[in-house]
């Protein structure tokens, strides 16, 4: 077993685990943040999406042990102060959710997308979200959501 110390959702987290261990497995099955949702397991749905140090990556794709010293959002850790974020307002003000499956994935990105500070049109929020799948293929009320944020900067 190796020691692993980093920060997941402003907390210090120290454990201590097998260098094969997926942070996605960490989060889900070893600290009970199950948020974070596993659709495909190969880093192609982004129903896993997380914030490393501010940047959205699927938390299936990346060993724990590799996240030594760095800061880990979920989205447990968005309603923190136990008001919903922003863009969870915004999800939620646009219904941009079927089932909810993706949405914790989609949320983490959108976090990243508004993070850029940046007045998107729709195809470049598409273009933006290629990387998170929607089985429910509910963009559009994701896209409005969006939308919606970028007008608000
Ligand atoms: S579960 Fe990680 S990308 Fe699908
Ligand atoms: S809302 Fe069901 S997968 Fe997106």
């Amino acid at each position: 077993l190796y020691n692993l110390t980093l920060t997941i959702n402003d907390e210090p987290v120290t454990r201590a685990i097998d260098s094969t261990v997926l942070l996605v497995d960490l989060l889900r099955e070893t600290l009970n943040l199950k948020g974070t949702h596993i659709g495909c397991d190969t880093a192609q749905c982004g129903a896993c999406t997380v914030l490393i140090d501010g940047a959205s990556v699927k938390a299936c794709s990346v060993l724990a042990l590799q996240m030594t010293g760095a800061a880990v959002t979920t989205v447990e850790g968005l309603t923190s102060s136990e008001r919903p974020s922003n863009v969870q307002q915004a999800f939620s003000s646009a219904h941009a959710l079927q089932c909810g499956f993706c949405t914790p994935g989609m949320i983490m990105r959108t976090h990243e997308i508004m993070a850029q500070g940046k007045v998107l049109s729709r195809a470049q929020i598409a273009h933006e979200l290629e990387g998170n799948l929607c089985r429910c293929t509910g963009y559009v009320p994701i896209i409005d959501a969006i939308e919606a944020l970028c007008k608000l900067d």
